[in-house]
């Protein structure tokens, strides 16, 4: 989908995007965000960018790892996304731990962060909405750290078929339907969200995606009967003039 009816359907539905993600996963995306963090090697001094944020969720999962030696940066470019993000930051201390987090409005395309510079790089759920699948990992890449890791929390394909065919029905009909009551979305918002998965490539396509960026040691692991996946890579210690990620 073109990048500004990309923006504009996450404006419309920006007000319930955190209510629908729970009910509609059956409340499984806080532990699938929880395990992404779990296997992103993050220590308390990292520095992390999570694109695509959205609402902040996956960075605010980061944020509970991070000592006041480190940081978390969550970027997006809908700015009706960000809002909610941030409002989250103005609850009391405590219910968020620390204050080492924010979110700056930018394009996953064009990241304003010069090379090498974040120990984690991570997407949830945000990489198969860029409208190049292939720049996106090339820019989170780029701007991670050599040794860091690009970290891609998204939708799958179930592999098991007698799964699969139960799930379909519950993702095609009733996600669907359910998604566009609540948030009163006209434009079939909810409708989008399978159409876009059954495009994304399979984890090992995505895999062979990440590698010809430049990644290395890049694993995944299937998550909830395999409806979503973490892949994890590194950024190589020296950077390879072949993997097309330096700017020189
Ligand atoms: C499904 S939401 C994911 C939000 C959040 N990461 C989460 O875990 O729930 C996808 C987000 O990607 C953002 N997005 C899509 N393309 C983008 C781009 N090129 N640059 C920045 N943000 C983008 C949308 O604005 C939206 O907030």
């Amino acid at each position: 989908m073109q990048a500004h009816r990309v923006k504009n359907l996450f404006s419309v539905i920006a007000r319930h995007y955190d209510f629908l993600n729970t009910l509609l996963s059956l409340k499984r995306d806080k532990s699938w965000r929880h395990e992404t963090v779990k296997v992103s090697d993050v220590k308390p001094a990292s520095k992390v960018l999570d694109v695509c944020t959205g609402t902040g969720e996956l960075a605010l999962a980061y944020s509970d790892k991070i000592g006041a030696e480190g940081f978390v940066m969550g970027s997006d470019f809908c700015f009706e996304m960000l809002v909610i993000g941030d409002q989250k930051l103005q609850q009391p201390v405590g219910a968020v731990s620390n204050r080492t987090t924010n979110f700056l409005a930018a394009d996953t395309l064009t990241l304003p962060f010069l090379d090498n510079t974040f120990d984690v790089v991570s997407v949830g759920f945000g990489i198969r909405n860029v409208a190049d699948l292939e720049m996106g990992i090339r820019e989170m890449t780029r701007v991670a750290a050599p040794g860091g890791r690009v970290v891609i929390l998204e939708f799958t394909q179930p592999v098991n078929p007698i799964f699969r065919s139960l799930y379909y029905f519950y993702f095609t009909k009733i996600l669907p339907f359910v998604g566009n009551l609540i948030s009163r979305n006209k434009d079939d918002a909810y409708g989008y969200l399978p159409r876009s998965v059954m495009k994304f490539p399979n984890c090992d396509a995505l895999k062979s995606v990440m590698e010809q960026y430049g990644l290395t040691d890049v694993q995944f692991y299937r998550k909830t009967f395999g409806i979503v996946a973490i892949h994890v890579g590194k950024k190589p210690d020296k950077p390879s003039s072949e993997s097309g990620f330096t700017r020189l």
